[in-house]
């Protein structure tokens, strides 16, 4: 376990980002394994606002089948680790995650953001006004949605999109990221590649603010050069152990 972690004191802020590594031990296949495929389509071309106005019926689809993905599955003991920490820790623990799935807040997590939105949510795109940010009204939906679905609020259909922040599309809460990048004291990431900005660069931001910075992932992601320190395993067995050190420190 990094010894790192000696440096950090009770009371100190920790962020965490987690990515689809978090969630594979729970069931949930990871963007980039297996090709990143679906069904013959790069992932990168169904989540994209031009795939949604060229064929919203695939789009959708896509969706309906991550929805009901995400009902089959439970949190893992990485999820649960960290939900604990939370709780047990007596400075701000922050988990910012790239998931659309609702796994840490299963688990107990509250101090948290979905930078790229949830899948258990939808939008109207045209009670929005084009607008496309985490103040739009969100509705929370668990059933298939179709192209001809009506608006709940509006009674339109063909406005309703999932609440996921697609390729060139903002992510949500960069302010409030950015701002906790800035003040903590330990910056921890699980589970993601790296292959994905604006998250690939925390660990650059939490580093100029002479953050620790540590990385947990199942093989070395694309940016783990910029880290102090690597804890390489399974999430379900590594991050309970982190965990343990970390209140333990
Ligand atoms: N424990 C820890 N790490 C794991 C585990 C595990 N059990 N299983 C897989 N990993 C690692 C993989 O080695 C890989 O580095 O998790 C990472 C998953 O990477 P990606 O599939 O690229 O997922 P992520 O980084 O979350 O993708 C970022 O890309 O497609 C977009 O918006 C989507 O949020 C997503 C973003």
């Amino acid at each position: 376990m990094s010894a790192l972690l000696n440096q950090i004191k009770a009371g100190q802020s920790i962020v965490i980002l987690t990515g689809a590594g978090i969630s594979a031990e729970s069931g949930l296949a990871t963007f980039r394994a297996s090709d990143g495929l679906w069904e013959n389509h790069r992932v990168e071309d169904v989540a994209t606002p031009e795939a949604f106005d060229r064929d919203p019926d695939l789009v959708q689809k896509f969706y309906n089948l991550r929805r009901k993905g995400v009902k089959d599955v439970i949190p893992n003991p990485a999820h649960e680790a960290l939900a604990k920490l939370e709780k047990h820790w007596d400075g701000e623990v922050l988990i910012v995650t790239q998931n659309i799935d609702d796994l840490h807040e299963r688990a107990g997590s509250k101090n948290l953001i979905h930078m790229h939105g949830e899948v258990l949510k939808i939008f109207c795109t045209k009670c929005a006004g084009g607008e496309m940010n985490e103040h739009v009204k969100k509705i929370e939906w668990h059933d298939d949605l179709f192209t001809n679905t009506p608006c709940p609020s509006c009674g339109e259909s063909g406005g309703l999109r999932p609440d996921i922040v697609w390729f060139g599309e903002m992510p949500y809460e960069m302010d409030r990221i950015y701002n906790a990048l800035a003040q903590c004291d330990l910056f921890i990431s699980i589970g993601t590649s790296g292959n994905v900005y604006p998250a690939a660069g925390f660990v650059q931001h939490a580093q100029m603010n002479g953050s620790v910075t540590l990385e947990c992932n199942l093989e070395p992601s694309n940016v783990s050069g910029a880290f102090h320190d690597h804890i390489t395993g399974p999430a379900g067995q590594t991050i309970p152990e982190l965990v343990n050190k970390i209140l333990t420190s």
